[in-house]
């Protein structure tokens, strides 16, 4: 074992329950579950495979109480007896790895939001937006208390080995505790007693119907981080009232709804690597009952340093084992450098409702490995030539090497990577270069043959005599705009790869995501924007300026030609770019089109919608708007030959990977 993770690796007990290690595999809703809210096939092989790669505690994502209870399509129940057949099929399998499984069980109150759910809450308070919310009478909340009770009876029925009841990310548990969304004048509302009375209900009767023993475990919010919610203080003295009442072990978490940012964080807000590391640390000082601590932690040695340090008992590793499933074992095996690094790009989340089930930019099989149970066939000694170093060439590399295949890659630079390599620029997005260290190493341990700096011709063809050819070129900014051709015009791919080419003025054309990344890196006015809460329901930001080394500090301007910028950003991400585009002094011209670049840096430019002209001047001009793929003919002679990621259809690393990983693994 790695000595260095002796305590990350080291037993704990929670109540009466022995976990093997350390980590936590906390919940996450996957969209896996049937159109009812059953365990399905694929919920269960995704928590196997978690649990198969060593994590020593599963908490099953968020379950529903009840039937109208949903804030996702496929959100999981726990309500009635049928429902447990399944769950014991799940925990059987989890349980044949070494793990230990916990539930976490929830009701959503006002955010029940899927399809059009009741909104209730302890009071009329939502961050929804002219959205009523019926505040809930004793009765009602007695029987609600019942039901959170006999989904844990459920649980347990179903084997589980504590359940967790959901009592953070301002859902309805939260919403009681919160000073924020809680404004009653009874016995539930005013102070921090009566805030927790409900929450403290549904344990006292817990404990009644499963007996003492049975292990609760209570997540909630260490700061809500939105102005009149609760703060670490606060929560310092609900984790001893929740220590005092018999609950096992606390999992913190953060945030609420409109402050969500902090709770699942993108790479792009500023210190979201073990951002509660403090919060967690005031709260363990406190206690004596195990704590679990999430957010942002990627390095097992970060890990171990958390609980060396006193932070918290156990490590919730999220977003770090969708990444990787293997996250644990490789980790124990010393063997972290073979990790897969998760981005923090969060589009597992945005997954949840765009494709409707969790997926992952970084690992194909991820949300697929109910699909995937059966090896693909051997290909041993079939030969194949892959073009383009980017994560779609080297994910079909590297996959189609494991299948036997002799594997020649061609990258026509220096280094592999891609256009990971100028996206890792921008602040936040710097694990995108761990993500390329780690595909080196995947072609290494696989035993690829890498030709940097080099082209494939019909020669080398005759000489490797391919059976497959996998075209994996790319895509480039088109210089369609009339003087984009100059000198002085640079694309977001060259500008960010050399930044020192880039002058004092700048003018961005195109405000998608790459074009505002772009500006936000150029225009960084030397300071870290250190985002501290969310103002009020409207999402404005009370933050600090802090200064940082290398800022650029550059003039720039975005011209976009539709009316907003950042469109396709999503809804983690926006605020903070906006914030950051604020505070970096970028000019924003949108509804504006740009006509002509002249060689001296004069940029014609025109509303689309006023037909109004301007004369911008820029020393560097940087194309970030369409793009066009860079798919080559080839002179070859392998039986088959298929394109691939950016060079088939212009898309996000995602499909780059997905595409990579199916060509290769059905070929
Ligand atoms: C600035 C920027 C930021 C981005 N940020 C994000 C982001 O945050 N999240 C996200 O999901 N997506 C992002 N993307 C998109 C993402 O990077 C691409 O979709 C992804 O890299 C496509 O992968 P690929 O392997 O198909 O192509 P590429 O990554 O472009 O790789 C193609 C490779 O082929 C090589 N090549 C080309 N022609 C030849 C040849 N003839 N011979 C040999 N080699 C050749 C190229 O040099 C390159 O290395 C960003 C894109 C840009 C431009
Ligand atoms: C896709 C996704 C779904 C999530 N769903 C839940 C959930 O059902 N319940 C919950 O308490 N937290 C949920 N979370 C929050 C995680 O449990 C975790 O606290 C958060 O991702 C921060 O940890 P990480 O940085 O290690 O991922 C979710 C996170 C992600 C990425
Ligand atoms: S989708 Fe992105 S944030 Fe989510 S696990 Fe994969 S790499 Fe991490």
């Amino acid at each position: 074992m790695e000595e260095r993770l002796e305590l990350l690796f080291s037993p704990l007990r929670i109540g009466r329950l022995t976990l093997k290690n350390r980590v936590v595999m906390p919940p996450m809703n996957t969209n896996f579950s049937d159109e009812n809210g059953a365990v399905t096939s694929q919920v269960i092989e995704y928590f196997a495979r978690r649990a198969k790669g060593g994590a020593g505690l599963i908490v099953v994502d968020a379950t529903s109480i009840a039937p109208e209870v949903k804030k996702h399509g496929l959100q999981p129940m726990l309500y009635d007896e049928r429902f447990v057949p399944g769950y014991a099929k799940l925990v059987e399998k989890i349980h044949r790895y070494g793990a230990k499984a916990s539930i976490e069980i929830i009701h959503y109150g006002s955010e029940t939001t899927y399809p059009a759910g009741p909104k209730v809450s302890a009071s009329n308070v939502t961050g929804l937006g002219g959205v009523e919310v019926h505040p809930l009478t004793r009765e009602e909340i007695s029987e609600i208390e019942d039901q959170f009770v006999y989904t844990a009876y459920l649980a347990k029925l179903a084997g589980f080995d504590a359940v967790t009841f959901h009592g953070t990310h301002g859902y309805l548990i939260a919403q009681f505790l919160s000073p924020l969304y809680n404004k009653r004048q009874d016995e539930y509302g005013g102070n921090l007693e009566n805030r927790l009375r409900f929450l403290q209900e549904i344990i006292e009767k817990t404990k009644q119907k499963l007996g003492d023993e049975y292990p609760i475990m209570v997540r909630i919010s260490t700061d809500e981080y939105m102005e009149g919610g609760r703060t670490i203080d606060e929560t310092v003295a609900m984790a001893k009232a929740l220590e005092r009442m018999g609950v096992a072990a606390i999992d913190l978490s953060c945030a609420v709804p409109n402050s969500y940012f902090f709770s699942i964080a993108p790479g792009t807000l500023p210190g979201m690597k073990g951002l509660q590391r403090e919060n967690a640390k005031a709260i363990k000082a406190e206690i004596n009952i195990p704590v679990i601590v999430a957010g942002g932690i990627r390095d097992p040695y970060i890990a171990e340093e958390f609980l060396e340090a006193g932070v918290a008992d156990l490590i919730a590793l999220g977003r770090a084992q969708i990444a990787d499933p293997d996250f644990v074992n490789k980790s124990i095996a010393g063997r972290t450098e073979e990790i897969r690094p998760c981005l923090s790009c969060l589009t597992c989340f945005y997954s949840l409702r765009e494709k409707h089930c969790l997926h992952c930019a970084v690992n194909p099989e991820a949300g697929r490995e109910y699909e995937l149970q059966v090896p693909p066939e051997r290909a041993d000694g079939k030969r194949l030539v892959v073009i383009g170093g980017g994560p779609a060439g080297m994910e079909a590399a590297r996959t189609a090497a494991k299948r036997g295949y002799q594997v020649t890659l061609f990258e026509k630079k220096c280094r592999l990577g891609g256009t990971l390599y100028p996206a890792s620029m921008p602040a936040g997005k710097e694990d995108m270069r761990k993500l390329i260290a780690w595909y080196e190493g995947e072609m290494e341990r696989n035993l690829i043959t890498v030709m940097r700096d080099a082209y494939y011709t019909g020669e080398l063809d005759q000489v490797i005599k391919p059976d497959v050819l996998i075209n994996a070129t790319g895509a480039d900014f088109s210089r369609t705009i009339s003087g984009s051709d100059l000198p002085n015009v640079l694309t977001a791919i060259e500008a960010l790869t050399y930044p020192e080419l880039v002058g004092e003025r700048v003018v961005v054309i195109g405000g998608g995501n790459t074009g505002c990344e772009t500006a936000e890196f150029f225009s960084d006015g030397a300071r870290e924007v250190r985002i501290k809460r969310v103002r009020n329901f409207a999402g404005e930001l009370e933050y600090d300026l802090l200064p940082i080394a290398n800022g650029k500090s550059r003039q720039v301007t975005i011209v976009e030609f539709f009316p907003t910028v950042g469109n396709q950003l999503g809804g983690m991400h926006k605020p903070i770019m906006d914030l950051k585009l604020a505070t970096g002094g970028v000019r924003i011209m949108t509804s504006t089109k740009v006509m002509q670049i002249y060689e001296d840096g004069r940029i014609d430019v025109e509303g689309v919608v006023t037909g109004e002209k301007e004369v911008l001047c820029a020393d560097t001009i940087i194309l970030a708007g369409g793009m066009s793929s860079a798919a080559g003919v080839w002179d070859t002679e392998a039986e088959q030959v298929f394109s691939i990621g950016d060079c088939r259809a212009i898309g996000k690393i995602d499909s780059a990977t997905y595409d990579g990983y199916f060509t290769a693994r059905e070929i």
